[in-house]
């Protein structure tokens, strides 16, 4: 399991700016960005042949020529990372908590037997997309960020289902803003109850695409009922909770923040660093099995990811009854909303970074 550690970083690990300008100078409506794909000036792309990584290429064609036999088509080895650059209050970017990206990148690519993107290179890489792209780097005050997407893929032709021969690593930036429409906003999840997101001893505590495609068909159908967000139970008896489909399941009871224990959840660094905050907080953090028919017995609910941030969830339907989570469903729980605030004023340097989680590009 995944515990995230950032050390310190000694300035010198970086590499100056190649293009020394200031963020958010692309044309673009900084409020209203969603989350969604949008052009940037390009990506960067390592090519592992024979052992070795090779230096890396800035490309400005955001495709990838990809030989048909390629195991990341047909076998699914794959792998990938989400983390955010913000444009601080002192024009700074910066990068949130890299190194716990690259860690867990590290332990999926071990899972699926492909070579490990060194630490070293997966800082240099996002560091690298981040300074190239400047003007799509969203300007401190919109509120925005800039979403890197770390992916790591087999891209050897190997026909017989073995791993690949070569590999291709490669980091995606786009400037992003709410993934839930209106921010910080309350929102009702539905439990997926046909559908297992990952089995015991499978791969959902690493961050492989296969997950995301089993999610599609479950999320598609939440979708359809009207409900943005789908909770996974455990595929062992289906009276655990698990997780959403793209973020981490958190709650507050009393004194005490709660997040499950298991072994098939993905282990989110924005978890880890709401467990920090609510610890410094004064919150007892349990990380232990969660029944879902204890939801009712929570204070405050959210999910909690890089692209989610904190999405409060004051509402839950199972089994076709809706759960109420606090006393005020259609507001924003108080606490969630100060774990909220803390982590963004930390992440825009509106707080000092008393943890040492930027990393300064
Ligand atoms: N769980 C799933 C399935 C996710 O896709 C994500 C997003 O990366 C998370 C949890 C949250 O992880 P993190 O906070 O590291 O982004
Ligand atoms: C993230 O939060 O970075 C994710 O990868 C979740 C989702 C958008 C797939």
């Amino acid at each position: 399991m995944l515990t995230p550690t950032d050390t310190p970083i000694a300035q010198e690990d970086h590499v100056a700016p190649s293009t020394p300008t200031i963020p958010g100078q692309a044309a673009l409506d900084w409020s209203n960005l969603g989350f969604a794909y949008r052009p940037t000036r390009g990506i960067v792309r390592y090519t592992w042949k024979k052992g070795h990584w090779d230096q890396g290429v800035w490309q400005t064609d955001p495709t990838l020529q990809l030989h048909l036999g390629a195991t990341a088509l047909h076998y699914g080895q794959s792998c990938f990372e989400g983390l955010k650059a913000f444009a601080g209050a002192d024009n700074q970017v910066r990068i949130f908590r890299p190194r716990c990206n690259a860690q867990r990148l590290a332990q999926s690519a071990e899972r699926l037997c492909m070579p490990v993107v060194p630490e070293s290179m997966f800082l240099e890489a996002c560091a690298w997309a981040v300074r190239e792209n400047l003007a799509f780097v969203p300007p401190y005050g919109s509120g925005a960020s800039f979403y890197l997407r770390p992916l790591l893929i087999g891209s050897g032709a190997t026909i017989g289902v073995a791993p690949s021969d070569e590999y291709t690593f490669v980091v995606l930036g786009i400037p992003v803003g709410d993934y839930y429409q209106g921010g910080l906003r309350p929102v009702t999840a539905v439990v997926t109850e046909h559908y297992d997101r990952a089995a015991p001893r499978g791969t959902g505590a690493i961050k492989t695409g296969a997950n995301y495609a089993a999610d599609l068909k479950p999320h598609t159908e939440s979708l359809a009922q009207g409900y943005p967000i789908n909770l996974y139970l455990d595929a062992n008896q289906q009276g655990l909770i698990e997780e959403f489909g793209t973020s981490n399941f958190i709650a507050l009871q009393g004194n005490t923040y709660l997040t499950p224990a298991s072994p098939s959840i993905l282990p989110s660094i924005t978890n880890a660093s709401l467990q920090t905050l609510a610890a410094h907080a004064g919150y007892t953090i349990r990380q232990r099995p969660l029944r879902i028919d204890e939801v009712a017995t929570f204070d405050e609910v959210a999910a909690c990811g890089t692209a989610v941030i904190i999405t409060p969830v004051t509402r839950i339907v199972y089994k076709g009854e809706t759960i109420c989570i606090g006393p005020h469903p259609d507001q924003v729980p108080p606490q969630m909303q100060s774990l909220y605030q803390q982590l963004r004023h930390i992440q825009f340097r509106e707080l000092p970074d008393s943890h040492q989680w930027m990393f300064a590009v």
